[in-house]
């Protein structure tokens, strides 16, 4: 690795990451213009997280180990234009040094969603306000895998420290200015009953904005950027009114009965009255026209594009700003019933000067503008149709503040767009809403029954089995040769055994030392018999908010994938990834697990901070973005989780039951939108089940939909650890049915044991199913292809192909005055699990191999594990995933030693678990 290089791209992306932050932060309220932040002002700030700054979410999405972090406080110090109540600022620090932040033991879902908040006197808070004119509280939330948020106190809602804090300030202070340092929308209903809530006048959602958060917020708060974001979900009063509200979190199945109606599309529908803050909604400094300046259509019938010219005017005086043109549909009712509104364009301008204008082009597809007819009620099942009627535009700045617009695409008779195979349809009876209409210009909710699957699965696996390829043994093709176009890869993989193709879909982990340390994979030639044909090792590492090393390396945090869904910004989101794609690229990483491209369903998912938003559109446009971004820096991206994760509650067992319908148009949309506009090449799969169905072993959802449908060219992997069923009879799941993944076509099984992959040290039933021709040797070698194909297009295969060099060898000091160094074998008795360093003394110079006794007590998805490093140099990690307490053996990798002393730092860089015994034993 080049330091340099990586220093020098690290240096770009986090300007680029400033500037993505600042452009995601949204302005919910501004009452008397009260933001920006004048010179003459001087601001007091409350709230621990003005110090305590989140930069992401927990889990496996937000574990980037930073370089540095700028607190919001810090941002705001940096800005000249900002005066600040340094007393106060004091009386903070002085606080939080004694109360620090609870990161709960540092363990997986461990750390507690909010932090105790400093309850001031009303005598300091006066104090403050005869110093400063200008108050700011803070709130702060995280959540994460593993761990759902909560309808309660300190997690969807204010503590009461929180309340009272916020009521004495508004009790003092007539300028009050609430920002919300949260990875998720939160319970905003306090705006309307406080009791000095007239005080407030101004609301900023500034999320978690990654490692460049605080210089984000002070160059909106200063006005040195005019906010520009929007809303990507629906704030509504009250939890219960979000259509999903009554199923989520069932322990054992889901039903999706709000169906299509996700969002916007059920509260524009049928409830707008129980929104506080609509979809599409953010406010700027400065103020906008939209014109339509030209409409026409391009094209004919199904291939037809709508297009409309606006031109956006910056009519303010002061500020320099950029603008949203956001365009909804509203399509007739039909048969099928529709959503009021569904976003079917948007465009952001570039930054205008006051009285500037640009005049955007939105381009739209009348294909996207159709339903998919999952009853026949239309005349063509399984078909996306366009109903006759007239088709609306409705133009503006949120899904509320729009013109309905005087052009309409115009329908004489029902037409299909595409024909499609029923797939993915639900086995589980239940009912799903459906619009009637009412008096008024709204509906009401009508209830029908969600059309069952009527296909043979089996019938459908056994007419798609592909041709086996003679196994002829070792001929010399090396990978490359296919590349270079003198075999083919028919040929290339004829070559491989059975075990060899067996170890090919099994991909090691975590912190695999085969490939760059700390990350969540290695997968490809992870034996020496596989890199002697060509195959290297490749690295996948969490994402999505940056690069995930538990090794301890140092990477770039970007904000979270809401916050940059809220800049609306393709282009930025594009350049962003381009960059993070440059430094994966500088670490030999070759895809990023990432962009996490679920569907905001419920405002409590845990891990909605990695998604994008409640709608389908503007997350497959951004995650399209992305992909592209990575690819362009010769990387790419993996799109998660395939599909319908979102609840974290049973989240490897809770089935998704939901409508063919609604898991296309609405949960698999995004998805679709990043294989076909973005060119997205690997797709991690769900834990849960889809209609009974895990996502592993989901043969419609891997093979019928996504490879015959889409066009996917590229590789399926598993989320780690992830457990199989039948893929045509259902029933009992388990992590050893690789030959189910085999057969719905989820080429690769993340993870198996480092080291273990040759010798199936998970005991899968690859090579036994086989044997007892339930899986064919064609449907194995299929996916091998699938995965080779990603890897002739990685620049692992640039990188030099050898074979793993399992010995590392590190330099000792010979001489050591202090009086505690242990010997070598004094360390299997050594039991830490916080960060530990000691000095250990090497009598006998040889090649150790390494390896412990470690235990987790967690369930098994839990992660864990801590980096080994010597004389400072790292060394390698021992990672364990949660053994509900047992203790198991870690194969570790091999060290050269020689005489002398060590330094040997133990660092818990994935805090929970312990280390009991740490055994070098000569080779
Ligand atoms: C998560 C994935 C993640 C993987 C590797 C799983 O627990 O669900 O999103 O990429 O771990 O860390």
């Amino acid at each position: 690795m080049d330091r340099d290089h990586l220093l020098e791209v690290q240096d770009k992306l986090a300007p680029i990451s400033r500037q993505s932050a600042a452009e995601g932060i949204v302005l919910l309220k501004n009452d008397q213009a009260v933001l920006p932040i004048q010179q003459s002002d001087n601001l007091a700030v409350f709230g621990r997280c003005q110090l305590d700054t989140y930069r992401s979410g927990t889990g496996s999405g937000g574990a980037v180990n930073v370089r540095y972090s700028i607190s919001l406080i810090e941002g705001l110090l940096a800005n000249d234009s900002i005066e600040l109540n340094e007393n106060l600022l004091q009386r903070y620090r002085d606080w939080v040094k004694e109360n620090p932040f609870d990161d709960g033991g540092g363990g997986w879902a461990a750390e507690p969603w909010y932090q105790e908040e400093l309850l001031l006197s009303d005598e300091e808070v006066a104090l403050a306000s005869s110093q400063s004119n200008k108050a700011m509280f803070i709130i702060g939330r995280t959540a994460g895998e593993d761990q759902d948020n909560a309808d309660a106190s300190g997690s969807y809602k204010m503590t009461d420290t929180e309340v009272s804090m916020l009521t004495k300030i508004t009790q003092n202070f007539s300028e009050v200015i609430v920002v919300m340092n949260t990875t998720n929308i939160m319970d905003m209903s306090w705006l309307m009953t406080l009791e000095h809530r007239h005080s407030i006048k101004s609301v900023v959602y500034c999320w978690a904005a990654g490692m460049e958060g605080g210089h984000a917020l002070a160059d909106v708060l200063s006005g040195d950027v005019s906010p520009s974001g929007k809303l990507t979900d629906t704030i509504a009063y009250d939890l219960c009114d979000y259509p999903s509200s009554a199923n989520f979190g069932g322990t054992t199945h889901n039903c999706y009965a709000e169906d299509v109606y996700v969002g916007y599309r059920y509260f524009e529908t049928f409830k707008p009255n129980a929104v506080q803050f609509e979809f599409g909604f953010g406010l700027s400094y400065t103020a906008f026209k939209q014109e339509l300046v030209d409409f026409d259509v391009v094209g004919q019938g199904k291939n037809s594009i709508v297009r409309a010219s606006i031109k956006v005017t910056n009519v303010g005086e002061h500020y320099v700003g950029k603008e949203v043109v956001q365009v909804y549909l509203e399509a007739p009712q039909g048969q099928l019933g529709k959503p009021a509104r569904v976003l079917v364009g948007f465009k952001k301008t570039s930054p205008l000067k006051p009285g500037a204008s640009e005049t955007l082009v939105i381009s739209m597809p009348v294909r996207d503008f159709a339903s998919y007819d999952d009853s026949g009620v239309t005349g063509n099942k399984s078909c996306y149709v366009l109903e006759k009627g007239d088709y609306c535009f409705h133009v503006g700045s949120s899904v509320r503040d729009t013109t309905k617009l005087l052009h309409r695409y115009h329908v004489s008779n029902t037409f299909v767009t595409e024909q499609c195979q029923e797939a993915l349809a639900p086995i589980r009876s239940f009912e799903r809403i459906k619009p009637v209409k009412q008096r008024d210009s709204y509906y009401g909710v009508d209830f029908e029954s969600v059309p069952l699957r009527t296909v043979s699965l089996s019938e459908r696996v056994e007419s798609n089995l592909p041709q086996a390829l003679v196994i002829t043994g070792d001929l010399g093709y090396k990978l490359l040769d296919v590349k270079n176009g003198s075999v083919t890869m028919e040929q290339f993989v004829s070559q491989l055994s059975l075990p060899q193709l067996a170890t090919m879909v099994r991909g090691e982990g975590m912190c695999s030392p085969k490939v760059t340390p700390g990350t969540a994979a290695a997968f490809g030639g992870v034996s020496d018999d596989l890199i002697d044909f060509g195959i290297p090792a490749v690295a996948a590492a969490d994402g999505p908010s940056g690069i995930r090393m538990d090794s301890g390396h140092k990477a770039t945090q970007v904000p979270i994938g809401t916050l940059l869904g809220c800049t609306w910004n393709s282009e930025l989101n594009e350049e962003l990834f381009y960059w993070v794609g440059e430094e994966l690229r500088a670490y030999q990483i070759d895809t990023l697990l990432g962009p996490g491209v679920n569907i905001h369903r419920h405002p409590l998912n845990g891990r909605n901070f990695e998604y994008f938003s409640e709608d389908p559109f503007v997350t497959g446009t951004l995650a399209a973005a992305q992909v592209k971004g990575l690819k362009k820096a010769g990387v790419t991206g993996t799109l998660k989780h395939f599909a319908a994760n979102d609840q974290e509650t049973g989240r490897m067992d809770v089935d998704s039951v939901m409508s063919e319908r609604a898991i296309r148009e609405v949960h698999i949309k995004p998805f679709e939108m990043a294989v076909k506009h973005g060119g997205a090449t690997t797709i991690m799969t769900c834990y849960n089940p889809v209609n009974g169905h895990w996502g592993a072993s989901n043969y419609d959802l891997n093979t019928s939909v996504l490879r015959q449908e889409w066009g996917f060219k590229g590789i399926v992997m598993t989320d780690w650890w992830a457990k199989m069923n039948h893929p045509t009879e259902g029933g009992v799941e388990d992590k050893i049915h690789t030959s189910y993944m085999i057969r719905a076509q989820n080429d690769l099984y993340m993870v198996v044991d480092n080291d273990g992959a040759a010798i199936n040290v998970a005991g899968d039933d690859t090579l036994t199913a086989i044997e007892q021709g339930t899986l064919t040797l064609g449907e194995l070698q299929r996916s091998v292809m699938n995965i080779c194909w990603f890897i002739l297009d990685t620049p692992a295969m640039e990188r030099p192909i050898v074979r793993y060099e399992p010995v590392k060898a590190i330099r000792s000091f010979n001489e050591y005055l202090g009086s505690d160094a242990i010997a070598l074998d004094a360390l299997s008795t050594v039991e830490v699990s916080k960060t530990t360093s000691v000095v250990v003394e090497v009598l006998e110079g040889a090649t150790y191999q390494v390896s412990a006794v470690m235990s987790y007590d967690k369930p098994s998805l839990a992660q864990s594990s801590c980096a080994l490093s010597l004389n400072d140099e790292f060394c390698m990690s021992l990672s364990v995933h949660g053994t509900e307490g047992e203790r198991v053996n870690i194969e570790g990798s091999q060290v050269h030693l020689e005489k002398g002393f060590y330094h040997l730092c133990i660092d818990f860089v994935k805090a929970g678990a312990t280390l009991h015994e740490l055994n070098l034993k000569p080779c």
